[in-house]
């Protein structure tokens, strides 16, 4: 049986699994520019964050209905429910859809079909997270927080994502403010790619109650012990800083000092279609490569269930 788990940190549009996607295109009249499922696997070699973007942007091309994307989300939960999955707060980037004319609302809707019986259908309760990308600009992230309004009956929090470095937490300022202010709750990737400074911009400027990644938080011993001290949860992605190069094996992935450290450390699998494994796969491969003992990997599991935007009875339900 795997451990029951909470995933936090997943893009829904990492998901989109090869098979998917040529589906997709052939039902939308979409040309994918790979002969066939191998081919675009083997496109799956990146250097770094921005090489993994500039594919993951192209391939959603094949996203354009509300049934694509209520599918692609059901095809997730049905993964993440057989790896232990009890409860998802899923990522999704409207501006990765607005600007190819496919509107916020077929995504929200879509995705929504998929997770209104997910309990049901899954045994998983969920969220939604709508990301800003953070090589757009404050405007355009404002505009999308305001073409959101209609749905925010289905958003539970706000996030950044995208190509991190030489864009600071700071440029989002406004829109988190207004975001606050609407009810949403905060979280934001940094410290991914970008420096220590910029977990500390999201936490200050930004208001963020967890960091995605923060895996470069070690570089800066004061703000570890800040991390520790109020218990910010860190979502960590060990199989994506593998295959984005932030680290050169998973054998060096610090997640063990980092939890040795008193971080509240989770594992998740950020886009498992592109990098080698779903959570439960995350899971194990820590314990294979990092030699991390059946009671690190409950801790993981019950820090997944302490760092989710649940109250207490559904965080017991959810267990
Ligand atoms: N970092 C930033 N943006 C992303 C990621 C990530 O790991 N995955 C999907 N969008
Ligand atoms: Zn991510």
């Amino acid at each position: 049986m795997p451990l029951p788990k909470a995933e936090l940190h997943l893009h829904i549009e990492g998901t989109l699994e090869p098979e998917l996607a040529f589906a997709l295109a052939a039902r939308n009249g979409v040309r994918l520019p790979y002969a066939d499922t191998e081919e675009l696997r083997t496109a799956y070699l990146f250097d770094d964050l921005q090489s993994f973007l500039d594919l993951y942007y192209a391939l959603m091309a094949v996203l354009r209905t509300e049934q694509d994307f209520e599918e692609l989300a059901d095809a997730y939960l049905a993964r993440a429910a057989a790896q232990g999955v009890r409860h998802a707060e899923i990522f999704f980037d409207p501006q990765a859809h607005t600007a190819r004319g496919v509107p916020i609302g077929t995504v929200v809707e879509g995705l929504g079909r998929a997770l209104d019986r997910s309990e049901e259908k899954h045994g998983i309760s969920t969220q939604l997270i709508m990301c800003f990308l953070r090589d757009e600009s404050a405007e355009s992230a404002l505009e999308t927080l305001e073409a959101a309004k209609p749905y925010l009956h289905r958003i539970s929090a706000v996030g950044l994502d995208s190509a991190e470095v030489g864009h600071p937490p700071v440029k989002f300022r406004e829109v988190y403010e207004a975001a606050g202010a609407l009810g949403l709750r905060k979280v934001a990737h940094a410290g991914e790619e970008g420096p220590p400074a910029y977990i500390r911009e999201a936490l200050e400027v930004l208001g963020v109650e967890r960091i995605d990644h923060g895996l470069r938080c070690m570089e800066d011993p004061e703000l570890v012990e800040r991390l520790v001290a109020d218990r910010v949860p860190l979502t960590l992605c060990p199989l994506s800083n593998v295959r984005l190069r932030a680290i050169d094996t998973l054998e060096e992935h610090p997640l063990r000092a980092m939890m040795d450290a008193g971080l509240l450390c989770t594992v998740n699998s950020d886009d498992p279609a592109y990098f080698g494994g779903y959570v439960g796969d995350t899971f194990h491969a820590v314990h294979e490569a990092l030699g991390l003992e059946r009671e690190q990997l409950r801790t993981l599991a019950r820090n997944s269930f302490e760092a989710a935007f649940l109250d207490h009875d559904e965080e017991r339900r959810a267990r």
